[in-house]
């Protein structure tokens, strides 16, 4: 019966996504398996070291790679029953910042300098041939916890804080009540206890609309106190996909099982602090074996040969051959 109500409610789903990017010497694959579904009103993060893919992966769901530089080269984008990558423009444009909104990494960055926030929240509506009124603005400024709203709509982005503007890219993604938030590092720039006001405020959002979220961070405790369910990416690979209980409780990848030794000896202060040796493969070491292959303690030979597949075992997904005989049961 679970089974059939979660299928009832999946908002999005993405599968065997993968993205290259052109350099001098040819193009070289950077994302090479990304994979994930959302019910309704769901909240999943993706973590992974720097370089993983996360924002590459994250952003080409609504295609935002720039054909200048890079491509998708194939993959499945399953929204409302269409796949966004054989969408024409046309279609996108009406999904993005309406019915998917991406709060982009250094946010502040994307308002712009030369406008006030009023106007710009505005464009956003008339964008999408939304009725554009003050009291809208500013009733959405209020629910992202904007005190003082009229003064702020009339300012320009350098008059305000970091968190006040990071305050005001979330309204600006939430103007269009989309069904997907798609937030890469919305935490990244603001101080420890506005963290947790961002990240309530988010949940709030995500509760009181029933939007789904993809929230993309380095850190386990923001994935500890958001997230429903998580992905691990490395090496341009989805290498795990479990609940936040699986994942912490009952890690499978080695990966996964390093990560989080080092988050909890860093959150328990230890003199020592535990790091796993060796550093992970940039885009141009990439080899047709397990990317985690060089670092992990539990190798094998089988390991360097090809990449392992992402398998389902019940209802959690990894990839890793020491999971290759595990059988699911239906
Ligand atoms: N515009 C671009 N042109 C060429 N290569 C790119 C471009 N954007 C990203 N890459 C490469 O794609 C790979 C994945 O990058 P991505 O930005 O997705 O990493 P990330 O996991 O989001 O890292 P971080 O945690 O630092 O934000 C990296 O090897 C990066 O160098
Ligand atoms: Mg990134």
């Amino acid at each position: 019966m679970l089974g059939v109500d979660k299928m009832e409610s999946k908002l999005i789903e993405v599968s065997d996504l993968k993205v290259s990017f052109y350099y001098e010497k040819g193009s070289i694959q950077v994302v090479r398996g990304f994979d994930i579904e959302l019910n309704k009103g769901e909240i999943v993060g993706i973590l992974g070291e720097s370089g993983s893919g996360k924002t590459v992966s994250s952003s080409s769901i609504i295609r935002l790679i720039d054909e200048v530089v890079g491509r998708i080269d194939s993959g499945e984008v399953i929204f409302e029953g269409k796949d966004l990558l054989k969408a024409s423009e046309e279609e996108l444009k009406k999904i993005r910042g309406n019915k998917i909104s991406y709060i982009f990494q250094n946010s502040s960055a994307a308002l712009n300098p030369y406008k006030t926030i009023g106007k710009q929240l505005g464009e956003v509506l008339k964008t999408h041939s939304l009725t554009n009124t003050k009291e809208y603005v500013l009733d959405k400024l209020g629910e992202v916890g904007i005190d003082e709203a009229e003064r702020i709509y009339n300012s320009y982005p350098f008059q305000l804080s970091g968190g006040q503007n990071q305050r005001i890219m979330i309204a600006q993604c939430i103007l269009c009540n989309p069904e997907l938030l798609i937030a890469d590092e919305p935490t990244s720039s603001i101080d420890a206890s506005l963290q947790k006001t961002v990240l309530d405020l988010l949940r709030d959002i995500s509760k009181k609309n029933d939007m789904s979220v993809i929230i993309i961070t380095h850190d386990f405790g923001v994935a500890k106190y958001l997230c429903d369910r998580l992905m691990i990416m490395y090496g341009g690979l989805v290498v795990e996909e479990g609940t936040i209980e699986q994942i912490f409780n009952a890690p499978f990848h080695p990966y996964t099982k390093e990560l989080i030794k080092c988050s909890n000896s860093l959150a328990q202060d230890e003199d020592i602090m535990y790091f796993i040796e060796g550093t992970p493969p940039t885009a141009h070491q990439f080899k047709d074996e397990c990317p985690f292959y060089s670092r992990c303690k539990l190798r094998e030979p089988a390991c360097t040969s090809g990449i392992p597949e992402f398998r389902r075992i019940n209802d959690r997904k990894v990839r890793c051959i020491l999971f290759e005989n595990e059988v699911s049961k239906a």
